[in-house]
């Protein structure tokens, strides 16, 4: 870490401490660039994504806002675009001993050097696979003019405020904010629903605000529906093997009519279930990046908010939500 720090350029670190600040709801500091808040240690692999990541035709992106089921559509991605190669009832499948983050890596959490993220990419074999939780213009100069898809899965907000919340606590003990010249200050109450949830509607959470960022995807895949897929979590959950169909279509892979009678769309599904990914080894006791695997598995709910908002709290958001989807076409 010292050593990845110390590579770090003066440009990048005065550029970086030029931008807006605010201290996070769990004591970190967030900064502000191009309207959304990031972690220095994301910040600072922006330029190298934008000069370094050359995308392949083939390329695949999962995109989305924290805890709106990346993990689920890395692994149904995955298995999709692999099932030639990896059968998903082989009992060797990459996906019984690897997490699904393993599989299809963030771009942003690539060793921000750039010769590194250039080595690494070199190596991915084809179809590539990434993911990413950068809002959509973050990652559109790279992207200019090439034909790689991505795909984007968003949640019911509030579902998705209640699962952060979780997944914070869940992993207190992780320095989010690794770069940090800034000393953390933990506090207690910082952990608090109230707290979390009033950064949340203020927009100042990691790679928030949230709606802006389901926006800029939303509005993308209604431009230009062949490169943008966007996918709701719900409709994941209600009919996974129409969304699972729908997904690989896109992808230019559709299943085959043998495939299909053959119980292939099934097999996918029960491979990705949650019940099936928490169960394994690997997902019970793995760990990436200071984060334990299971944390990313809890109760994969439709409507678990409702156990944690007062109905003050459900006004507010509902207000802003509404405020901020105004005429859009997007409903969550
Ligand atoms: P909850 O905290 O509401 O249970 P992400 O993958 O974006 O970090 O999102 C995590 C959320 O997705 C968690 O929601 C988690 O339980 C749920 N999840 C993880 N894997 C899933 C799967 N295979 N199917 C459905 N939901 C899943």
């Amino acid at each position: 870490r010292e050593e990845e720090e110390e590579n770090l350029s003066e440009e990048t670190k005065t550029w970086i401490s030029s931008l807006p600040w605010e201290i996070d709801y769990l004591g970190n500091k967030l900064f502000k660039y191009e309207g959304y808040w990031y972690y220095e240690d994301v910040l600072q692999s922006i330029p190298n994504i934008q000069s370094g990541f050359k995308p392949q035709e083939t390329d695949i992106i999962v995109a989305s806002f924290p805890k709106s089921g990346t993990t689920w559509l890395k692994a149904l991605t995955f298995a999709l675009v692999q099932r030639s190669k990896h059968p998903s009832d082989d009992d060797h499948h990459p996906m019984l001993s690897h997490n699904p983050h393993e599989l299809v890596p963030y771009l942003e959490y690539l060793k921000s050097s750039k010769p590194d993220l250039t080595k690494f990419l070199s190596l991915s074999s084809s179809p590539r696979m990434f993911s990413t939780h950068m809002p959509l213009h973050a990652i559109q100069e790279p992207l200019k003019e090439s034909p790689c898809k991505i795909v984007y899965v968003c949640r019911n907000v509030k579902d998705v405020l209640v699962s952060l919340w979780h997944f914070f606590n869940a992993n207190k003990g992780v320095q989010w904010n690794d770069f940090s010249q800034t000393e953390k200050i933990i506090r207690e109450e910082d952990y608090s629903f109230e707290a979390m949830f009033e950064s949340f509607c203020n927009g100042v959470t990691v790679y928030g605000p949230s709606w802006d960022h389901a926006l800029s995807y939303w509005r993308a895949s209604l431009e230009d529906p062949k490169h943008v897929l966007f996918m709701m979590y719900e409709e994941l959950k209600a009919e996974p093997r129409t969304q699972v169909k729908r997904l690989a279509e896109f992808l230019d892979c559709p299943f085959t009519k043998e495939e299909e009678d053959s119980g292939s769309v099934d097999k996918i599904v029960e491979l990705c279930s949650l019940s099936k990914l928490s169960s394994l080894e690997i997902n019970k006791s793995g760990a990436l990046g200071g984060v334990d695997f299971k944390t990313y598995f809890r109760k994969g709910e439709v409507g678990g908010w409702k156990s944690y908002m007062t109905p003050d709290m459900e006004n507010k958001i509902d207000m802003i939500i509404e405020e901020k989807l105004k005429g859009s076409g997007l409903k969550f």
